[in-house]
């Protein structure tokens, strides 16, 4: 792989000047030239007129206001005030619901609002007494293929520096009204439109006490057998500013976790001998948003970062990765830690901590909402990811053998290939309506997937060969 390393003496790393991308120049610089083989340089799919009419409707002022108006329930901590129309998470969650359930009347029908409501016994140190905890959940249905889901959410429920504190005040502008606005201004302007599959826009809460809301939401729809091909999960991504002062506005971090929690020790077994662990759902859901979500109408680079979450901390995402879903979570690339899980006070050098509106950089957070609707339109316009993929090893040989199962909804397949130690896919072959494809580079020397093609042109993430 060729990259840039600026080291200076005494093994000290500099970092170089941070561009301001407009486009996806990124993505091929990063190829390997080893080894040769067939195919054309992946171009990354680009957004359709529909897409990109929506994403310049994705409006900063809208989302300034939805979070002005979280921060005005005061407190959103999970055990505050649940039946105060004014204070605490209950008002919260109303104001949520009335307002998806007025992007759902827009939806001609397609869209419904679900106010999930589970009871939550005590958890030691986490929650005091038994609590009623709700997610809200707007889902837009597909058209086409409304079993399968696509989901993006944000967490509306908020702490201090006690995360059992449910009375001070607990503004969440970023962590994570940010979210929310994410979630909520994706219906509202995907509300008129008529995605192929479903995609659900959710607001879960007890995220502090444990992810306890996503936990629930998961459970569910997996213990209803979801076909849920992509979650997308969106937590302080409302400013790019470092505590020192450092903006970094066209970047967002995207965590990928690698081996899914629920994979069983013999299929990651299975997974090591073939050299696929870098090659999981998680991953490619991945790549296709870094290839959808860097470009000129998002006006951000999707960076991927090989770990489950930031050190120590954790998601909703994980949840749904837990019960075999692919998901992913988008934070902003410096966090300010005094603007997080902090009390609001001002320290006797004069320092602000708590987690206020001013620090929230609203244009950002619009370009994040963009990377996502990209992502969450371009999953649902597509094809399914392809299923029964597996890499013929019955003889040796220097080819690669690939065959799958026809999906209807596909017009046609592609092979896509990569250096096995380089990040993106960066080559491609389309291969046509077919269910077998070989291709004349061998298997042992590259990373292959197979993408289906929609008539509409969209493509889906790339599904990994398996051997029989
Ligand atoms: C919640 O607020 C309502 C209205 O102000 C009040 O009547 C009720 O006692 C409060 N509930 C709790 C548990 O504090
Ligand atoms: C939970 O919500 C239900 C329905 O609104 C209500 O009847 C019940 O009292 C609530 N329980 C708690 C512990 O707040
Ligand atoms: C956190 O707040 C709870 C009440 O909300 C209180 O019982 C507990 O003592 C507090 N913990 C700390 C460390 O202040
Ligand atoms: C495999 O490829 C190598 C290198 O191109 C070539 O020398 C060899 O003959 C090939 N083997 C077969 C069985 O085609
Ligand atoms: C496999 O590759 C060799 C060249 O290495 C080619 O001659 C042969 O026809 C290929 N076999 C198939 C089944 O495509």
């Amino acid at each position: 792989m060729r990259f840039l390393q600026y080291v200076l003496p005494l093994g000290l790393v500099a970092a170089p000047a941070l561009a301001q991308p407009t486009s996806f120049d990124s993505y091929l610089a990063l190829a390997s030239e080893w080894p040769p083989g067939p195919g054309s340089v992946l171009v990354p799919q680009e957004p359709d007129a529909e897409l990109t009419a929506m994403m310049a409707e994705i409006d900063p002022a809208r989302i300034q206001t939805i979070i002005e108006t979280l921060v005005s329930f005061g407190t959103r901590n999970t055990m505050s005030n649940q039946t105060d129309p004014n204070r605490g998470i209950g008002a919260a969650r109303n104001w949520i619901a009335e307002q998806m359930q007025g992007f759902a009347a827009t939806s001609g029908g397609r869209m419904t609002v679900e106010v999930q409501t589970f009871l939550q016994p005590v958890v030691a140190g986490e929650i005091l007494m038994p609590t009623n905890i709700s997610n809200v959940i707007a889902t837009l249905k597909g058209s086409v293929d409304p079993n399968r889901i696509y989901i993006v959410s944000g967490h509306y429920d908020s702490r201090v520096t006690n995360v059992t504190n449910f009375i001070d005040d607990s503004p969440g502008a970023d962590d994570d009204g940010s979210g929310v606005a994410v979630a909520m201004e994706l219906a509202r302007v995907m509300a008129t439109h008529k995605p192929a599959a479903t995609i659900m826009f959710a607001a879960v809460a007890g995220e502090e006490q444990g992810t306890l809301g996503s936990t629930f939401m998961a459970n569910t729809l997996a213990d209803a057998g979801a076909n849920i091909q992509g979650m997308l999960n969106n937590d302080i991504v409302g400013s790019s500013t470092a505590d020192d002062g450092t903006t970094d506005p066209f970047n967002i971090r995207m965590f990928t976790e690698g081996i899914s929690t629920s994979e069983t020790a013999a299929d990651t077994k299975r997974r090591e001998s073939i050299g696929a662990e870098n090659d999981t759902p998680i991953r490619q859901l991945g790549r296709f948003v870094v290839e959808v979500g860097s470009n000129a109408i998002t006006q951000m680079n999707v960076q991927m970062v090989y770990r489950p979450d930031r050190f120590l901390r954790g998601g909703d995402h994980q949840p749904f990765i837990a019960r075999g879903y692919p998901a992913v979570r988008f934070t902003e690339p410096h966090e300010n830690f005094a603007h997080q899980h902090q009390d609001v006070r001002v320290d006797d050098t004069g320092k602000q901590f708590g987690d206020l509106v001013e620090f929230c950089d609203f244009e950002f957070n619009a370009r994040v909402a963009r990377v996502n609707g990209v992502a969450l339109w371009s999953l649902a316009q597509a094809p399914g990811t392809p299923l029964g993929l597996t890499m013929d090893t019955s003889v040796l040989t220097n080819n690669s053998t690939l065959t799958w199962t026809d999906d209807t909804e596909a017009a046609g397949y592609e092979v896509v290939w990569r250096a096995s130690e380089d990040p993106f896919w960066t080559h491609v072959i389309e291969v046509g309506k077919v269910t077998r494809a070989t291709i004349l580079l061998s298997k042992d020397n590259a990373q292959f997937g197979v993408r289906a093609v929609g008539a509409n042109g969209f493509k889906s993430p790339a599904a990994f060969p398996f051997t029989e």
